[in-house]
């Protein structure tokens, strides 16, 4: 039998359309309490975020992951219409307390048995499954006996990770250890507006080494127990920050901001060290001596790719007294998630925003992936989340139209097939997300899904920009104009 080309060498180049590489990944991407619902079932034990969410005034409207999508039950649905779009991955994460609740001791078959289903199914689809091991559901135990603050968390994670690894590593190729730790340690620890929900600085900083090294031993876990051919990653949100001016107070915000929130984790996970301006910003709250003798070579492990999450840029002055604020549009805190950072204002950069207030700006994507070349030369990236939310709804044919999202995955595809062409090794792309879901903070209020779910049934209706996407995952090509989205 012979496989029909995606593109045959024949097709006409239609002026303008972007053409992403033969092998290119096209995905969409979910994570376990965004999606599954079923917080008891199977022995589950509660995370975090399920303290956090069933504590009145943490999360809008007294939203909980309790029910969420019910993703839990209607997986095989969900594997459907992955198919039906034609994607060829799909990030997932496991819930830790799902398949070994408390955080200690063997694993629950009938946790595992749920992913082993999953993965099962996508790999009969032709999808190929991307398993993140840790999207911020740490066992509540864990965190009663000090949550990643604490160092013994980074050795409950790795063998958790053993134990993830053994059950599906016959199955799963491709494994990201966290994601986005700067929002596990410093929304949870500093601001408080994910879960934990702590506002002690140092913690902040303690939980940001802790995963780090959870993260590094991990990696050697995985190693020992998958496949050579498995790859395995770290995914980090990493910030774009702009200064508003070139003033040297204003560059120097951006330089603080940029060690806080990028080079804490780069420096270490891929040097193998932590940077000097980052010890000394943070001097006066702390002396770092939680950093023990041999943590920065177990952090620093060889990695396949680096997984990487952008949504908007970061805008940083100085702070004047006037405009800005204290926060970069997580959620609204009177405590920093910056440590030591007090004096930097944060401010919205120009143009159109998305229902999170957050910037629309491909530019900002497109310098990220130049910097990370030019930082790491020889470190294949992958797109593990890109997209946005709007304020969708069903119209009375049926139908979900949104033009901005497919106007907003057009710019930031270009983004990505430029920094391509400027040699950047770009692997593939997963959109965030599959289906609405459980935005943290905000609760069901906030849709990012190229699936709609009515949550009091569960339905789900495919958006506009689902069948825009699913058209250009199937031809690698992307369109010169976005289109009116019908
Ligand atoms: C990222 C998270 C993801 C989702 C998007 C909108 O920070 O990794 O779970 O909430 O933001």
């Amino acid at each position: 039998m012979t496989i029909a080309p995606r593109r045959p060498a024949t097709a006409p180049q239609t002026p303008g359309v972007r053409h992403f590489p033969p092998g290119f990944t096209w995905g969409t991407a979910t994570a376990a309490y965004q999606i599954e619902g079923a917080a008891s079932a199977g022995g589950r034990t509660p995370s975090i975020w399920d303290t956090y969410a069933h504590t009145p005034g943490r999360v809008r409207n007294g939203d909980t992951g309790d029910v969420a999508t019910d993703h839990y039950h209607r997986w095989r649905e969900d594997v459907e219409i992955m198919a039906d779009l034609g994607v060829s991955a799909y990030r997932f994460s496991i819930a830790w307390p799902r398949v070994q609740p408390t955080g200690r001791g063997p694993a629950v078959e009938r946790g595992l048995d749920f992913y082993r289903a999953l993965t099962d199914a996508l790999l009969e689809k032709g999808i190929e499954p991307v398993a993140t091991l840790y999207h911020w559901d740490l066992p509540q135990e864990l965190e009663d006996v000090g949550g990643w603050p604490g160092r013994s968390t980074a050795g409950r994670f790795a063998d958790y990770a053993t134990l993830a690894a053994r059950a599906l590593g016959d199955r799963v190729k491709t494994w990201i250890t966290l994601n986005e730790p700067w929002c596990s340690a410093f929304l949870g620890y500093a601001s408080g507006v994910h879960a934990p929900g702590r506002t002690e600085p140092v913690a902040a900083l303690r939980a940001a080494h802790h995963l780090n090294l959870a993260h590094g031993m991990a990696v050697q876990a995985l190693r020992a127990e998958l496949p050579a051919r498995a790859e395995v990653a770290v995914t980090l949100n990493i910030h774009h920050v702009r200064a508003r001016t070139e003033s040297a107070e204003d560059l120097d915000a951006a330089r603080r901001i940029d060690a806080l929130a990028n080079r804490v984790f780069t420096g270490p996970l891929l040097e193998g060290k932590y940077p000097a301006d980052l010890l000394e910003d943070t001097r006066t709250l702390t002396d770092w001596s939680f950093v023990q003798d041999g943590d920065l070579a177990t952090i620093h492990q060889p990695l396949d790719f680096l997984g990487v999450n952008y949504y908007t840029p970061t805008l940083v002055s100085a702070a004047t007294g006037e405009g800005g604020h204290g926060s970069d549009g997580h959620g609204a805190s009177e405590h920093s998630p910056w440590p030591g950072a007090g004096h930097v204002a944060f401010h919205r950069p120009p143009g159109d925003t998305t229902a999170m207030g957050w910037a629309v700006d491909p530019s900002g994507l497109y310098d990220l992936l130049l910097r990370l070349k030019a930082d790491q030369p020889d470190l294949p990236l992958m797109i593990t989340e890109n997209g946005a939310a709007f304020d969708d709804y069903v119209n009375p044919e049926g139908e979900v139209v949104d033009p901005e999202r497919i106007a907003y995955l057009h710019g930031h595809l270009t983004a990505v097939h430029r920094a391509i062409e400027a040699g950047v090794d770009v692997r593939g792309y997963f959109l965030w997300s599959l289906l609405d879901n459980f935005e943290w903070g905000y609760g069901y209020s906030k849709r990012f899904g190229a699936v709609h779910v009515d949550y009091p049934t569960g339905t789900r209706t495919p958006k506009s920009s689902a069948r825009w996407y699913a058209e250009v995952a199937r031809t690698g090509a992307l369109p010169a104009e976005a289109g009116p989205g019908r």
